[in-house]
């Protein structure tokens, strides 16, 4: 045995053969459920022959779904007043005077530093879950840093329209950005 050791070819040999052996060690076993709990549940019961729900992604809500009661729930009642008269084509004029359009497009193709406005009233359902539309999007203006939409910044938009727009421009406003729905 020393002697056989004392050959580098062999010694090597015995090396390279531990090696292997020690990384075959820590391959993941394949058959471990390790992806999710839930997966693993399913597999369990597939295999016991029971049946197996699998449920669809849920498909996105949209704002022609929804009663006009869910659209505007939650909103302080004077906004909610003004939002019944509001006038959509005054908010566009709105957007104009007060810059919105500065940092704000229809045109999803467009970069600009604020989200796009194209298709807002069904992106405002889901935005904050349990926040109806027409609230959402009163908070974005009056209180933009209430909730950032991910991949853009916070302090960039305004921070008092909420103090320089009359409630019924800021219902105008809304209500031309819900006109902004259902679109592909
Ligand atoms: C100087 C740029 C700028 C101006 C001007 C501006 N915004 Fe914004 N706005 C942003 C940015 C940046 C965000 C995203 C970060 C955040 O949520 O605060 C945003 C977010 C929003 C959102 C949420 C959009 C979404 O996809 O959820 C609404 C609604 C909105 N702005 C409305 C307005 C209105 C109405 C005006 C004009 C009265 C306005 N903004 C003016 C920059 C701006």
């Amino acid at each position: 045995m020393e002697s056989l050791l004392r050959t580098p070819k062999i010694a090597l040999l015995i090396i390279l053969a531990l090696l292997s052996l020690a990384v075959a060690s820590c391959t993941p076993n394949a058959n471990a459920e390790i992806i999710s709990p839930d997966l693993g549940e399913k597999l369990a019961a597939a295999e016991a022959g029971s049946e197996v729900v699998i449920q669809p992604t849920p498909e996105p809500k949209r704002l022609a779904d929804l009663s006009p009661e869910e659209i505007t729930a939650g909103l302080p009642p004077a906004i909610a007043d003004a939002l019944a008269n509001a006038d959509p084509s005054h908010g566009a004029e709105l957007a104009l005077q007060y810059g919105c359009v500065g940092c704000h497009s229809l045109d999803p193709a467009q970069q600009m530093t604020g989200p796009t406005w194209h298709n807002i009233g069904d992106t405002a359902i889901e935005r904050v879950p349990d926040m109806s539309p027409a609230l959402y999007l009163y908070e974005s203006i009056v209180d933009p840093n209430s909730f950032v939409v991910p991949g853009y910044p916070a302090n960039i938009m305004p921070q008092n329209y909420g103090e320089t727009l009359s409630e019924q421009e800021i219902a105008d406003l809304i209500a031309y950005m819900l006109e902004q729905h259902g679109q592909p």
